[in-house]
């Protein structure tokens, strides 16, 4: 049986992760996989998931299953988070799901059952995992023009004449806030345009937000779902509670959708309860159990608001920090854009040469392309070391 296999792709953030474990220089400076990590190189348990940990674990009383939908308190206060109070919440429906990744598959394996001559669209570049998660599903999978490669911002140009060409045969993704890889953000005003053309030429939006609260607020980070909802019949929206609230090894994500009516709506979560059904079950009951403590408690909710918010001026910080030691260092604007990006991530475009020169001569860790976490630097010294070995490489 298994003589027939070949070694299937290595998927270049989890290879990374192994790598940088292995290598014993202390000064190694990791800017690999998406985590959050704090002024101390950590990636701490928020104390506010700490305190529901502790009142979960007072109030538990069984550990019997949680039900093929998950806890139904985190998935209505996940669709609020994400859709705003005005939510059409009799169109709006949502299931627990094992994190944002198991919300993306769910969603594209109830979408293959639909429209399995669909094309998938995803961004020019993306997240590594959206290519085989929907072709996982049986989909076929193209790329639409998001990034202009020299200014390191969106091209809008390309991509409004892109977008231009789908129309109902086509499901397009989207990054909801927080682009992953490049860090590169749509406007308001270009989500509009993106919103009309949705529902003018009827391509199907399917949204990941993995980041939800890391750009510029838990509001302004979702324009981009709460306008399209508003424009469209329907939709979907994969969501993380990864990296928002520390939990990334609990798994923890909401698959959510937006049917024509309350009955397609319900349909259509029906369908994706039977996905679920067929390849996990049911979802890990930990970290969604805190997520409802935490959003449905106001002092809980507001204490998370705040370690987010720490979270996020911390990034913005290092994005200032950093553009301003790499102004002076190569005596250049040319990575002024590091400070205008959001979330975690910002795509340098470096070349495998230069990539491998930061690992080898500088201890210097980032994903192929030259994808960095901007927190994985922990103070000023690191800030310096990381600016002097990007100029070094790039001379
Ligand atoms: C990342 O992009 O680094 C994170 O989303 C982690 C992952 O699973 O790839």
């Amino acid at each position: 049986m298994f003589e027939k296999f070949e070694p299937p792709p290595e998927d270049p953030i989890i290879q990374l992760i192994g790598i940088i474990r292995n290598d014993p220089r202390p000064e190694k400076i990791d800017m690999g996989v998406g985590v959050f990590m704090n002024d101390h190189g950590q990636t701490p348990v928020l104390s506010v998931v700490r305190k529901a940990e502790e009142l979960l674990h007072a109030q538990q009383t069984t550990k019997a299953y949680v039900g093929v939908a998950g806890n139904e308190t985190f998935n209505s206060e996940i669709i609020r988070l994400a859709f705003g109070d005005s939510a059409d919440m009799q169109r709006t429906r949502g299931i627990q799901t094992p994190g944002g990744c198991g919300a993306l598959r769910m969603l594209s394996d109830m979408l293959y059952r639909v429209a399995p001559d669909r094309k998938v669209w995803v961004t020019d570049p993306t997240w590594g995992n959206h290519y085989p998660i929907f072709r996982g599903s049986g989909f076929e999978v193209d790329s639409y023009p998001y990034l202009d490669w020299n200014t390191r911002t969106v091209d809008i140009d390309r991509m409004m004449s892109g977008l231009s060409t789908l129309g109902q045969g086509d499901i397009v993704v989207f990054h909801a806030c927080c682009h992953n890889p490049s860090g590169a953000e749509l406007s308001p005003d270009d989500w509009d345009e993106i919103a009309r053309l949705a529902s003018q030429n009827g391509f199907f939006p399917f949204f990941d937000m993995a980041y939800q609260g890391f750009g510029d607020s838990l509001q302004s980070d979702a324009y981009s779902i709460r306008k399209m909802a508003r424009e469209v019949e329907a939709m979907v929206v994969a969501s993380s509670c990864s990296k928002n609230f520390g939990l990334y090894r609990e798994r923890t994500g909401c698959a959510m959708l937006v049917g024509e009516s309350a009955a397609t709506a319900d349909v259509a979560r029906a369908q994706l309860l039977n996905t679920a059904r067929s390849s996990y079950s049911m979802p890990p009951d930990h970290g969604a159990a805190l997520v409802a403590m935490i959003l449905a408690d106001p002092q809980l909710r507001h204490e998370w608001e705040e370690e987010l918010r720490t979270m996020r001026e911390r990034i913005l910080g290092l994005r200032s920090r950093m553009s301003l030691a790499l102004r002076e260092t190569s005596g250049t604007p040319d990575w002024d854009f590091i400070a205008d990006h959001r979330g975690m991530f910002s795509l340098l475009v470096l070349d495998k040469q230069q990539v491998e020169r930061l690992r080898t001569d500088h201890a210097v860790y980032c994903v192929a392309g030259g994808r960095i976490n901007i927190a994985g630097l922990k103070n000023a010294d690191e800030i310096q070391r990381f600016a002097d070995a990007l100029v070094a490489v790039t001379r």
